[in-house]
């Protein structure tokens, strides 16, 4: 088999335009969504994954593991947005981001280890700029990515043995379906293009294995940051 790329949430959005690039670039693919993609292509695996779920991810890597034992990509990439006031975010709303952007990362990771190529896996996480900046009316949303990229930066170090990259990309809003089940207002006009956010993904991707990109921050030229 050619190189491996694991990806989540590939059902939708940036998953579903990642899994289409790697495919292009000559990957094997294992997507991993609760909903599945209408994406056919013989180097392409629709698997079934709630990445909430220990047992849902126990199940997508032994799906994984009947085809490979090595993972040269991890996109980790799956997540929900909601917009609410804080007097509006209900407990249910809060936990269900930090179950799905925080713990589901968590669960993910917890598997990965035995999949890793001493320093050859590149593991990408799409994190946001509310990563690191907090913005009104997502508090929920802010706290499970701050949450996510904790975590990321603690497991960076606990795997140092391993000599793998870690890059953490940080964009701004950018137009795909999440802001439609948000059934958000906002003007679209200043979110970077599924295409924008692809020509830095594609960069990352095909930079010289020596270097990774421990934050990388980009947004549209008219977006804001904080
Ligand atoms: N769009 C933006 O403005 C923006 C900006 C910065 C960062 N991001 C980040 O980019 C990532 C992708 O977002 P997107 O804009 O492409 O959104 P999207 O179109 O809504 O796609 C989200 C993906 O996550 C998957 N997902 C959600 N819950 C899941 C679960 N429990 N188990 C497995 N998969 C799950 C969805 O699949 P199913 O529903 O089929 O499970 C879908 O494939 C997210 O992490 C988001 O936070 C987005």
């Amino acid at each position: 088999m050619e190189k491996c790329a694991l990806v989540t949430g590939s059902s939708s959005g940036l998953g579903l335009e990642i899994s289409k690039f790697l495919i292009d670039s000559g990957y094997t693919v294992f997507g991993g969504s609760r909903s599945g993609t209408e994406l056919e292509h013989e180097n392409f695996y629709d698997v079934e994954l709630d990445i909430t779920s220990e047992d849902s991810v126990e199940e997508f890597f032994e799906t994984v593991r009947e085809f490979t034992t090595k993972l040269d990509l991890i996109v980790n990439n799956a997540g929900i947005c909601e917009m609410n006031s804080l007097s509006d975010t209900s407990l249910e709303q809060f936990e269900a981001h930090l179950a799905t952007n925080t713990i589901g990362p968590f669960l993910l990771f917890k598997r990965l280890e035995p999949f890793l190529i001493k320093n050859e896996t590149h593991i990408v996480s799409i994190l946001s700029t509310a990563a690191k900046f907090g913005y009104p009316n997502v508090s929920a949303y802010n706290a499970s990515k701050f949450g996510q990229l904790g975590f990321l930066e603690s497991i960076k170090k606990e795997w140092k043995e391993h000599k793998v990259r870690f890059t953490n990309l940080l964009p701004g809003a950018i137009d795909t379906p999440l802001w439609d089940k948000m059934g958000s207002k906002f003007s679209r006009e200043k979110m970077l293009k599924t295409s924008d956010f692809m020509s830095v993904f594609g960069f990352v991707i095909n930079a010289p294995s020596t270097i990774q990109f421990p934050e990388l921050t980009f947004l549209h030229k008219d977006g804001f940051i904080e």
